[in-house]
């Protein structure tokens, strides 16, 4: 799948693009009921906030055969190719819980500031791609964006480990109050299967979710094969260190994959 001029030029200009219905609800179905599965395992690959609610779940990719597939799908590596024009490799692959009731805040941070700092990435050649798995709504924790806080390079940031159970690169109010003046604030919503993709210096952040409705969002961090990661700090299943370039499966393959669960399961 390709991105069409208009769509390259506000990438580069706004710094993210929101994809509706990339995928079909059908094609994420399954994908949905094995995150509550993955959640529901005490193994290390999956942090906890302080509740006790699931947080996020590393490297499913590895481990589970859907999740593998779609790291590997052609809707999500040929648009990040495209833009950077050289084959990617997975340096992170989280699915992010935002649980029911218990889905805990994302402080305002830049990927691309901890992917620098923690791991030695030399350039913000890497980006987020995330796969919304429920319906994203106003009021389920969302992501929030600051439009154009690409433009800006790594801002300075504090090491947070404190305030929730994920230590994170965060900036202060003043920071954030400027950005977004200049910038506004947008947050993609939609049905399961959109699927939003922005810049490594990207300035954003979630509040928590006190809602009965969760909010379950798969993010591939697609990295540049030339800017592999120099100075590893984090374990190999946060930070991966296979720089094997990522070979896309079937636009078709997804939806074999669910369609064959459902008789499974018939
Ligand atoms: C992130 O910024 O890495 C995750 C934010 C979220 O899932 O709300
Ligand atoms: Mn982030």
């Amino acid at each position: 799948m390709k991105l069409n001029a208009q769509q390259v030029k506000q990438f580069h200009e706004e710094g993210w693009l929101f994809l509706p219905d990339c995928f079909s609800p059908q094609e994420v179905e399954t994908l949905r009921a094995e995150a509550e599965g993955i959640y529901s395992v005490d193994r290390p690959e999956v942090w906890r906030e302080k509740s006790g609610a699931p947080r996020t779940a590393f490297a499913a990719h590895t481990y589970n055969e859907g999740f593998g597939i779609l790291g590997r799908h052609p809707r999500l590596i040929e648009p990040v190719e495209q833009l950077f024009g050289e084959k990617l490799y997975m340096h992170q692959f989280k699915i992010n819980a935002k649980a029911k009731f218990d889905g805990d805040v994302w402080q305002w941070h830049q990927d691309y500031g901890t992917w620098a700092r923690d791991d030695g990435m030399p350039e913000p050649k890497a980006m987020n791609i995330s796969v919304f798995l429920d319906e994203v709504f106003t009021f389920n924790g969302p992501l929030m964006i600051i439009p154009k806080s690409h433009k800006h390079g790594v801002l300075a940031a504090g090491h947070d480990k404190a305030t929730t159970s994920y230590p994170l690169w965060t900036l202060d109010h003043e920071t954030v109050e400027k950005l977004v003046d200049e910038g506004g604030l947008v947050v993609p919503v939609g049905k399961p299967g959109g699927v939003l993709m922005f810049h490594g210096n990207l300035v954003h952040g979630s509040a928590g979710n006190i809602t009965p409705f969760s909010r379950k969002i798969v993010y591939l961090t697609l990295n540049a094969v030339s800017n592999y990661i120099r100075k590893p700090t984090r374990a190999e299943w946060i930070a991966h260190q296979d720089f094997t370039p990522i070979q896309p499966c079937a636009d078709d393959a997804l939806i074999r994959y669910a369609q064959s669960h459902k008789q499974a399961a018939e």
